[in-house]
């Protein structure tokens, strides 16, 4: 066993598999995507399951378990980790690029999924008004109106927070008819505040998970936006563009699933999700030794 810092040393230069962080069951719509994206790929997969919803966390308490988080995938040997989690793009990532990342090994690389999203959003909509489902600690950072400022400065962004619909995924409740009632006042309360929406990004990695109820409310013109294959284009183009990241990901198809929680109940939605038997392990302490 060696101690987070040390490991993290020790793995300095070494290919590794590519990690992708959420808070919970949320990032497993990212990691779908990019597992079909680039297949031969080693992944491990972390969801901090223990501590979900991030949604209406302070700041500092993301930023925090998201750095710890990070900083664990480090020491189990990723060179390239993607926060597959709005909230943890929106209240950490920065500070993790500018100040973590040159202390700890400026060879790593962290990249989250706002702007992947962001920078493509203007070939989904003809009217320029976009909707935003987004958790309330995404929509107060006001990344996506700041992002959409720089890249796409005419168009008009709706931002609204859905609190209650990470929990029920989380609390695998997505498909109980209690769902309906919140997915639907959600929808309804959006499309009040700009009739003229023609896109809706489900920004919130767990969105994708009450699809289904989210299109049923939804009127059929308007465009939903799920960001994994986003996402998983955006880093093609990205380890096209970097070859020495390409390089330093091992290739031998394995796949890894950890949470911070109930590893059976992790386990049982995952399988469904990714269509194939998965089993995960439990990590008690992102701090402990490695
Ligand atoms: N899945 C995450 C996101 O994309 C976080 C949800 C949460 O934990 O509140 O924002």
């Amino acid at each position: 066993m060696r101690l987070i810092a040390d490991a993290i040393k020790e793995s300095i230069g070494h290919p590794g598999p590519i990690g992708v962080f959420d808070s919970g069951y949320g990032g497993l719509t990212i990691l779908r995507e990019l597992r079909r994206a680039i297949p031969d790929a080693d992944f491990l997969y972390l969801g901090d399951n223990a501590r979900a919803p991030y949604g209406s966390r302070s700041f500092d308490l993301v930023y925090n378990f998201t750095l710890e988080a990070v900083r664990y995938l480090f020491a189990r040997g990723c060179q390239l980790v993607i926060l597959a989690c709005n909230t943890a793009s929106a209240k950490a990532l920065r500070n993790i690029q500018q100040h973590d990342l040159p202390a700890i090994d400026p060879a790593r690389r962290v990249l989250g999924v706002i702007r992947p999203t962001t920078e493509i959003i203007d070939r989904y909509t003809d009217t320029g008004h976009i909707g935003l489902f987004a958790t309330p600690g995404t929509v107060a950072s006001q990344s996506y109106d700041l992002e959409l400022a720089k890249l796409h400065p005419g168009i008009t962004l709706h931002s609204h927070a859905c609190p209650m619909w990470v929990s029920l995924v989380e609390n695998l409740e997505a498909d109980s008819p209690g769902a309906d009632y919140f997915v639907k006042k959600e929808i309804d309360s959006l499309l009040s505040a700009d009739p003229l929406i023609d896109t809706i990004i489900l920004g919130c990695t767990h969105y994708p998970l009450l699809y289904d109820k989210i299109r049923h409310y939804t009127p059929d013109n308007i465009k939903i936006l799920i960001q994994g294959k986003i996402v998983a284009e955006s880093l093609l183009d990205y380890l096209c563009r970097h070859p020495e990241m390409d390089r330093m990901i091992t290739r031998g198809r394995s796949l890894e699933l950890l949470t911070t929680e109930e590893p059976d109940k992790f386990s049982g939605l995952a399988s469904v999700f990714m269509g194939e038997n998965i089993s995960s392990l439990r990590v008690h302490d992102l701090n402990a030794p490695v």
